[in-house]
C-alpha cells in the first residue's frame, strides 16, 4: 500500500526547509554538553513551552535526560564557525566544544551563548522517544534577547537574513 521513502531522500528533502540554527545545551556532572540544531519549534504560549528533537546517541541528550534542564540559544549571524563546532566538526566533543563562543550562565548554571539573539532556558515537561531521536518539550523559565539578525541554515549551508 503505503510509498516508502528512504532516510537520504528524507534528508534531501528537508535540507530544503531554511533552519534557524541554534546551540542546545545542558549542564551534567561530567561537564557542560551542547549540539548544533535546527530541530526547534515553539509549541504553546500558556504556558511558554517549545520542543527540540536531539539524537539519542549524543552526550546532550543523556545530559537533559539526566538533568532534566535545556537552553535553545539561537546563533547571531555571523558565527558559522560555532554551528559547525557544536557539530562535530574538527572532533571536538563534549566540553571541548565551549573552547568556542562566548559562554555564560544561565540561573541554573547552564550554558547561554552572550550574544545569543535570544536564549531561552528551559526545564523539561515532557519527553517522547521517535526512533533515533527524543523530542523534548521545555516550559520556558528565562528568556534573554539581543538585537541582530540570525543565522539560517538551507541546502547543507549557511545563510543570511535579507528583507524582501
Ligand atoms: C545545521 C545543523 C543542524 C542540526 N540539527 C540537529 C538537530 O536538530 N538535532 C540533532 O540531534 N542533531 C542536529 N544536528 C547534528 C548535531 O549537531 C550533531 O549530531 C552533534 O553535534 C554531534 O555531537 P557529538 O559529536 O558531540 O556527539 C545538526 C547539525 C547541523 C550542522
Amino acid at each position: 500500500m503505503g510509498m516508502s521513502v528512504d532516510p537520504g531522500q528524507f534528508r534531501s528533502a528537508m535540507a530544503r526547509f531554511p533552519g534557524a540554527v541554534t546551540i542546545i545545551t545542558t549542564l551534567t556532572p561530567q561537564g557542560r554538553r551542547g549540539i548544533t540544531a535546527t530541530a526547534v519549534c515553539s509549541v504553546t504560549a500558556d504556558p511558554p513551552s517549545l520542543l527540540v528533537c536531539v539524537n539519542r546517541a549524543t552526550g546532550t541528550c543523556q545530559g537533559i535526560l539526566e538533568s532534566g534542564r535545556f537552553a535553545v540559544n539561537l546563533l547571531p549571524d555571523p558565527s558559522g564557525d560555532v554551528a559547525m563546532r557544536f557539530a562535530g566538526a574538527g572532533g571536538a566533543t563534549g566540553e571541548d566544544k565551549f573552547a568556542l563562543g562566548d559562554w555564560r550562565e544561565d540561573a541554573a548554571g547552564l550554558p547561554v551563548l552572550a550574544d545569543a539573539r535570544v536564549a531561552f532556558s528551559c526545564e523539561v515537561a515532557e519527553s517522547l522517544t521517535a526512533g533515533t531521536h527524543q523530542i523534548f518539550i521545555g516550559q520556558i523559565t528565562d528568556i534573554s534577547e539581543a538585537d541582530g539578525a540570525a543565522l539560517l541554515y538551507e541546502q547543507s549551508r549557511f545563510h543570511r537574513l535579507a528583507p524582501l
